[in-house]
């Protein structure tokens, strides 16, 4: 860990804040991601838990974290799998108890078959019960286990939990507010991310497949030690009108766009960039003049990421842009406020401007307080992605505007000064793209 962007010391200060807040009177638990089984003996890539990442930055399987804040053996309490020289020769090696403790700074450490035995134990005496309830249906049967037993059979304690409370709030608002260490990681993962994008527009050319350039993708992400924050999306023509198209298998056409929406892993955080550039390395006109109103809102919806503004701020900027844009391009009819007030927009762009980014790619944290829009705080990273899609089948509009969808994706984070694009390595303006593309006749 010791060349690692996020250090162990890290780690171990959010164990505390987070112990802080449950305070004397709880127990946090916190269980990691178990492999998946694919079939017979294969397994799906392994991902940890981001929760139980972010608090522990330990990487195996079958971990289980508790933190009992005040406990006077040590309130961090990691359950590991046990050395098992057997075990490792086949999977790799494995920290242990010792090295939990040594290289991971945890206080205590138990086998994990051992937790049914170990872990009412550490509830009891204590009131409340913090957990993530929801997301894995065998952990969640196992809290219910532990706390039975402290009520019943022969664990029956004189003042065992009395209240199961939701961990994911608290969690989440410390997760949302990142760190000069995780903007740091963040902003690798978007450099990387974007000579990914860089090298696709060097290498496209009508005739490849969109497979090609998803290969093109993998190679630079896997070269550089990284993985996939999601499935890409590459999708040509038409294709960039689906928003969630994996399938990635068509030929990319002389004169159409090609959408690539793709990012990657950095200690686990995530980039999330999409450029759209025309496969022969030239946009039309009508490609043409929808990108450069997609690449004003995208701009205005940027500007309004600065502290004190609402999240909600980003996205009305875009909408208004895009809105007016339409009309002024006639895929439109009527006036600006009617276009916006009816919806009418949404038949061309239909999502939202962003979501938060970190660790999950569609990062935790709550958008709205009380009902309304939040105000961006500094140490805020989210994702602004405007988009018009105008499907091949919509006969609402011209010929010449169907079958063209168009987005453009940045991670950004909010500081107290001006937005901090951290993907801003990769070409944006049509200028750039062509430029970028076209190296022989570039100005
Ligand atoms: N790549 C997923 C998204 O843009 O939200
Ligand atoms: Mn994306
Ligand atoms: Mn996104």
């Amino acid at each position: 860990m010791s060349d690692s962007i996020i250090q162990a010391n890290e780690f171990a200060k959010r164990r505390q804040d987070l112990a802080e807040m449950v305070g004397p009177n709880g127990v946090a638990i916190i269980p990691g991601a178990s492999l998946q089984t694919r079939n017979s003996d294969v397994h799906f890539p392994f991902r940890q838990d981001s929760d139980f990442w972010y608090l522990t930055g330990f990487d195996e399987p079958d971990a289980l974290l508790v933190l009992a804040p005040g406990r006077e053996q040590g309130e961090a309490v990691l359950f590991c799998r046990d050395r098992d020289p057997e075990r490792e020769r086949w999977d790799g090696p494995r920290a242990g108890l010792e090295g939990a403790i040594s290289r991971y700074g945890f206080d205590d450490a138990f086998p994990f078959s051992d937790a049914d035995e170990v872990v009412p134990g550490l509830m009891e005496g204590r009131e409340k019960v913090y957990c993530n309830l929801g997301k894995q249906l065998a952990f969640d049967q196992r809290v219910i286990t532990w706390m039975n037993r402290l009520h019943q059979g022969h664990r029956k304690v004189a003042h065992p939990p009395e209240q199961l409370a939701a961990l994911g709030h608290t969690l989440h608002e410390q997760r949302l507010i990142k760190s000069c260490a995780e903007i740091k990681a963040m902003r690798q993962s978007a450099q990387l991310a974007a000579s990914a994008h860089r090298r696709l527009m060097n290498v496209c050319r009508p005739g490849m497949s969109e497979a090609q350039l998803s290969a093109e993708l993998m190679h630079e992400f896997h070269s550089q030690g990284s993985e996939v924050s999601y499935l890409p999306i590459v999708g040509g023509g038409n294709n960039a009108c689906i928003l969630h198209y994996i399938d990635n298998n068509q030929v990319l056409r002389d004169g159409d766009l090609v959408l690539v929406d793709a990012g990657c892993e950095v200690e686990k955080y995530a980039s999330d960039i999409t450029r759209t550039f025309p496969v022969n390395g030239r946009f039309s006109s009508p490609q043409q003049a929808l990108y450069e109103v997609v690449l004003a809102a995208q701009i205005a919806a940027i500007e309004k990421a600065q502290a004190g503004q609402a999240w909600l701020a980003g996205h009305d900027a875009a909408v208004n842009v895009i809105a007016q844009g339409l009309l002024d391009l006639g895929l439109l009819q009527g006036s600006l406020s009617e276009c916006v007030e009816s919806g009418s927009y949404r038949q061309f762009f239909m999502h939202k401007t962003g979501h938060w980014l970190g660790l999950d790619v569609h990062d935790v944290g709550d958008y709205t307080v009380d009902g309304a829009s939040r105000e961006l705080e500094p140490g805020m990273v989210l994702t602004i992605e405007p988009g018009i899609y105008v499907p091949a089948d919509c006969t609402d509009v011209e010929e010449r505007w169907r079958g063209i969808g168009i987005r453009i994706e940045d991670d950004v984070a909010v500081t107290r000064a001006q937005p901090d694009v951290l993907s801003a390595d990769v070409p944006k303006t049509i200028h750039e793209i062509e430029a970028l593309m076209n190296p022989s006749k570039a100005a």
